[in-house]
């Protein structure tokens, strides 16, 4: 029997000699085209090469290529189970030339492969063609030798391919292979055509056009070929089976799920364990891809399909989740040529192990409920939409899983009510966020996310992508396009760009179209919490809504927000080491030049501490390692010991982050919860510097730090400053603070010998101190006078300088004004034996006036006063002589 890894490798290693790059599967999940949900087709990586916005290395590939089809244009989910060949996963095996070979090599190539490598009887085979495609059926006849009768022509769209509802497309040729007489069936275009006798098992696309939109098709460059072989089919083909669940790859799926369950694979549990192995590969692929299941979106695709699994394990009895214990067998049998797989399973399990427990935990109440409302419903029956509704409100079964769980009693479901129970929850919402007060603008944003859902975030994986625009919105209200000179409010179904939450700033970057329209994105917010809606500049073009469009965030700041945002949980971790328990996070901002952390502490930090907690971010950061995010629930993610944000609101499921060494436990040195942007690993974060450290209120400080190149060049501009100041006062940086207190002692010790010098020349008295003015002893009025200005003169000094004066005298009287940086002191002295006729109190305050003061006060032997007016201490003198003559 020929395996399916050996018919994978034997399809590859065939096109490879035949000149063909052998390709890799490209991820399920299409980042660059916002049309499809999944990837539904082996030409979907090759998409932009067919319509010439690429140009292939070799213009001939082949490739294995992972799909899924439970979405979207193809979707086959509700089949799954009930019919040999429906599958949500499925490998297509597939050639193709871009504008190189045409019809007559590709027939050549199936043609050589199936009869001659691999040996399948030409009486078995049979082809259809599109009704008009001549050149195809004479084709067939030159290399096939087949007769009129096995090269039929088609009129429906069954013989013309599109991928989608836009996008390359062209007439096909289908080759069909005959199981035999005993299975009922016609061939193609007869009418047991629908029969299982006739299997189409390898199509060929002759690429002729591109697909618009508005329903009108363009010419591709060049006429090309793309073909499509479900592996599963020709391996049943090739393993003389005729169902693809008979085929080794599901035989091993069902046996390890038969063996877990311990119910008999055939009979009436055929379907379950169909379902299962089916939905194992989808589910497992997908996450592998980086798909994590969630409310909305792909997401919520992958959680329909995993939910659909899950119920049927139930239906065989498994007390114990089951999907994840299944993975192993996956695992075993696809890992090699999918080292994806092998790389993702430890997530995938994990994953599928929590998704299961925490369904089964509505499942039960869930059916009992269902039981109760179908039990008197007859076959043909429907069953209440309100009631599908709450199921999957309250317990969490997805409209389909509902629909399939009634499917086997011949009940469907109403979907209208289920719509409208839906429709009125919304509503309610709205209502609801309204009554909360919020801005009247915000009616704005439910119109678009009721409409377009929320936005699909693809920037943990990638930086740039496509996507569709679902809405363009100026100055508060939805407008269909926008033009070149506008500000707008740009959202897509899709985006790169991180919407500004949880403390991290918005993404900025570049958005454009093939049809010349160009922005720059400044700034992304998050409305609601789940649109991501881009702030744009229009630089040039239109853009309407419905446009695709390229997305590009700015990744070097990009990088420097990673970069900012690993750092604050590193230094969170550090301040609780360093601090306690009690430290909490109480705000913080990650933005692209730096990051800002507010947490509760009663008290500054010292600068040790400050030293300490620097010293061990920067010793995480150099010990590089990787920064892993895992998904859990909060309860869960709490017990693993995420730090998680009191009062903050999480969803059924959170983004744990782990970084930094494995410590005790072998916990990671920081596990939190967190929707962030992260680095790869902790040595992207390069260096970490807190350059401050301050209150914000009572109980709480806040840290400013910067992180790579930021902090390196805040480091050297220190180093600079550091450096000027050592070469003015001629000394190395290192001798710096030494020579600085030398410098600052001798400063202390010159100002005390200036001011003693200025005290001297004083008492000297007639010079000049410090460039005063002073006047020699004079006699007024019959005593002797000593008046004296000094610029510069200390107000202390004032009192022993009118003593000396005193003394000097004998008998007499004094004044002394001390000018200070424009202002004026004054003093003034009267000898014990002229008290009597005059007192120091008026001739101080004669002064004071003229220095435009008030007052002055003291005893009739010394007084004491000042006034702003430094520039007139000689009026000031001038006024004391003239009180003192009367
Ligand atoms: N694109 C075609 C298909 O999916 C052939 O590869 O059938």
């Amino acid at each position: 029997m020929t395996s399916t890894n050996e018919i994978r490798r034997s399809f590859l290693d065939y096109f490879a000699k035949a000149g063909h790059a052998a390709t890799p599967s490209a991820p399920l999940v299409p980042y660059n085209d916002p049309t499809l949900m999944f990837v539904n087709a082996g030409m979907v990586p090759f998409k932009n090469i067919f319509t010439g916005l690429e140009t292939p290395a070799i213009p001939r590939a082949a490739s294995s290529q992972k799909c899924v089809r439970a979405g979207g244009k193809h979707n086959d989910l509700d089949n799954v189970g009930y019919t040999a060949r429906h599958h949500t996963f499925f490998e297509m095996l597939g050639n193709f030339s871009f504008g190189d070979y045409f019809k007559e090599t590709a027939i050549e190539h199936a043609w050589t492969l199936l009869t001659r490598e691999w040996g399948l009887p030409k009486d078995r085979l049979t082809v259809t063609v599109f009704h008009d495609d001549d050149e195809a059926h004479g084709l067939w006849r030159k290399i096939a030798g087949l007769p009129d009768d096995r090269i039929i022509r088609i009129a429906t769209s069954d013989n013309f391919w599109s991928m989608g509802d836009t996008g390359p497309c062209g007439p096909c040729s289908e080759i069909f292979y005959d199981h035999g007489d005993h299975i009922f069936g016609g061939p193609p275009g007869s009418p047991d055509e629908d029969g299982d006798r006739f299997v189409e098992i390898w199509n060929l696309v002759f690429m002729q056009f591109d697909q618009q939109a508005d329903g009108t098709r363009r010419p591709l460059p060049k006429p090309s070929i793309d073909t499509g072989m479900g592996i599963e089919r020709i391996a049943a083909v090739m393993q003389g089976v005729h169902d693809n669940y008979d085929t080794d790859t599901f035989k091993a799926l069902i046996a390890a799920s038969e063996q877990l369950t311990g119910v008999a694979a055939q009979g009436d549990h055929a379907a379950s364990h169909r379902v299962i192995a089916d939905h194992l590969r989808s589910t497992s692929f997908l996450m592998a891809d980086g798909v994590l299941p969630s409310n909305e979106g792909r997401g919520y695709v992958l959680r329909r399909i995993m939910r659909r699994a899950m119920r049927h394990a139930h239906l065989l009895g498994a007390s114990e989740p089951l999907m994840h214990r299944l993975v192993p067998a996956l695992v075993t049998e696809m890992g090699q040529a999918y080292p994806e797989l092998t790389r993702g399973q430890a997530l995938i399990q994990e994953v599928l192990e929590r998704e299961e427990t925490q369904f089964r935990r509505t499942l039960d109440k869930g059916l009992k409920l269902l039981d109760e409302a179908t039990g008197d419903i007859a076959t043909d029956g429907e069953l209440d939409g309100e009631v599908a509704f709450r199921l999957y409100d309250t317990f969490g079964f997805p409209y389909d899983l509902t629909e399939d769980a009634l499917r086997a009693r011949g009940i469907g479901v109403d979907k209208a009510g289920f719509d409208a129970a839906m429709a009125r929850q919304k509503a309610a919402a709205r209502a609801a966020w309204k009554g909360s007060g919020d801005a009247a603008s915000d009616e704005v944003w439910f119109d678009i996310a009721e409409r377009e859902g929320a936005t699909e975030f693809t920037g943990y994986a990638s930086t740039s992508g496509e996507g569709k625009v679902v809405a363009i919105v100026k100055d508060g209200a939805e407008v269909a396009s926008a033009k070149e000179g506008d500000v707008a409010i740009i959202l897509t179904n899709q985006t790169p760009f991180y919407g500004e939450s949880g403390g991290q700033t918005g993404d900025a970057g570049r958005i454009a179209s093939l049809k010349g329209f160009a922005g720059e994105v400044t700034d992304t917010a998050k409305p609601l919490g789940r649109l991501h809606a881009h702030q744009v500049t229009i630089t040039a073009g239109d853009v309407a809504v419905g446009d695709n469009v390229q997305l590009e965030v700015d990744n070097a700041r990009r990088d420097r927000i990673r970069a900012n945002h690993s750092a604050t949980h590193l230094v969170h971790a550090a301040l609780r080491n360093r601090l306690g328990g009690h430290v909490t996070q109480k705000g913080s901002m990650v933005a692209e030049e730096r990051l800002r952390f507010d947490f509760s502490h009663p008290v500054a930090l010292t600068a040790e501490d400050i030293a300490a907690i620097e010293a061990e971010v920067n010793a995480e950061i150099r010990a590089n390692e990787p920064v892993s995010t895992r998904l859990m629930s909060p309860d869960d993610a709490v017990a693993a010991g995420a730090l998680a944000l009191f009062g903050e609101k999480y969803g059924d499921e959170v983004r744990v982050l782990a970084m930094g060494r494995p410590g005790k436990e072998g916990r990671n040195y920081s596990v939190e919860l967190c929707g962030g942007t992260h680095v790869r690993a902790t040595g992207d974060i390069g260096v970490f510097r807190i350059v401050s450290e301050s209150a914000v209120s009572s109980g709480v400080r806040r840290i400013e730090a910067l992180t790579g190149e930021a902090a390196r060049s805040w480091l050297v501009g220190r180093e600079e400053a550091l450096k000027s100041a050592a070469c003015v006062i001629r000394a190395t940086p290192e001798e710096v603070p030494a020579r600085l207190a030398a410098l600052m002692e001798e400063r202390k010790r010159l100002e005390k010998e200036l001011a003693e010098a200025k005290k001297a020349l004083a008492l000297g008295g007639g010079g000049a101190a410090g460039g005063s003015a002073a006047s020699a002893d004079e006699e007024i009025a019959g005593v002797k006078f000593s008046g004296q200005v000094l610029e510069g003169l200390d107000p202390k000094e004032l009192r022993p300088l009118l003593d000396e004066a005193k003394k000097r005298l004998g008998s007499g009287i004094a004044a002394v004004i001390a000018v200070n940086d424009g202002k004026a002191s004054i003093a003034a002295a009267v000898t014990d034996d002229l008290t009597a006729r005059f007192s120091a109190v008026d001739l101080v305050r004669a002064g004071v006036e003229a220095l435009g003061g008030k007052g002055g006060g003291g005893r009739p032997d010394m007084a004491q006063g000042g006034g702003p007016d430094g520039d007139k201490a000689s009026d000031a003198l001038a006024a004391v002589k003239a009180a003192l003559a009367g």
